[in-house]
């Protein structure tokens, strides 16, 4: 309960489910970069998942507790932040700490919304029904559609624009939170300075390049059915 109650206790919970959820991530896009193999990558990688039946509920449910204590905890402490802040500056400017954690909270609830709305577009099949895997007929192997999905769906310009769009706050909020991960742990300190903005970064531009080419290559035809 200590770890839940300090401002230091927060920040823990804030890194070690912040490295959960960017190790998720960099799976997920290594798991989504097997659509360009077409058919037999993506949909046997997806047959592979939902095959692993109770498992991929237990994980679901470990996830989603990781993603909800690390928004309850990010609210919590911008607001914190927020009140140690005076209300009135003489020259009305943010803090480079301040606007850090400013820029966090905002890019953080975009991404929120981002999955809301992912989830419901390829896991609930609700905001394009009409080309859903379960719509879909299954492939010649009778797995889901998962590549023609995602092939249609980016083949609409306003949705692959939704998400490149998102993966750009994906990229500001990951540029900073993995160096304030490090920064919980002590190693962003002296000489490793440098080196750790530089990771923060590289780990970063890995996640926006990896994942916009997806619907790059496809309003590009590159990927195609
Ligand atoms: C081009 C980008 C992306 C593509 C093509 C993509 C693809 C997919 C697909 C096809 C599924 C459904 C899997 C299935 O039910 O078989 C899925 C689920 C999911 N994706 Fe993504 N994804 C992308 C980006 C992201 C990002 C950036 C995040 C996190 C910030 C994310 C988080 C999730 C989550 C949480 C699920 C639900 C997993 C589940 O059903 O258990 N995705 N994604």
């Amino acid at each position: 309960m200590q770890l839940t109650q300090s401002t230091v206790g927060r920040k823990i919970v804030m890194a070690v489910t912040g490295l959960i959820l960017i190790s998720f991530v960099l799976v997920h896009l290594l798991g989504n970069t097997s659509v360009f193999v077409g058919p037999d990558g993506i949909n046997a990688y997806a047959k592979g998942l939902h095959d692993l039946g109770p498992i991929v509920w237990i994980f679901r449910l470990v996830m989603l507790a990781t993603f909800g204590l690390h928004i309850i905890f990010g609210i919590q402490l911008t607001l914190e932040n927020r009140a140690a802040t005076p209300s009135s500056y003489a020259v009305k400017k943010l803090s480079r700490a301040n606007f850090a954690s400013e820029s966090m909270i905002i890019s953080g609830l975009v991404l929120l919304a981002f999955v809301v709305y992912h989830i419901l577009h390829f896991t609930m099949h609700v905001t394009n029904p009409e080309i859903s895997a379960s719509q879909l007929p299954v492939d010649a192997l009778s797995r889901p559609d998962v590549f023609s999905m995602v092939v249609l769906s980016f083949q609409k310009f306003i949705v692959s624009l939704v998400y490149v769009a998102s993966m750009v706050f994906l990229f500001l909020h990951v540029s900073h939170g993995f160096q304030s991960f490090l920064q919980t742990f002590g190693l962003n300190n002296g000489p490793s300075l440098p080196v750790v903005g530089k990771v923060s970064k590289g780990v970063a531009l890995v996640l926006l390049f990896g994942y916009i080419s997806i619907p790059i290559l496809i309003i590009a035809g590159i990927v195609k059915i």
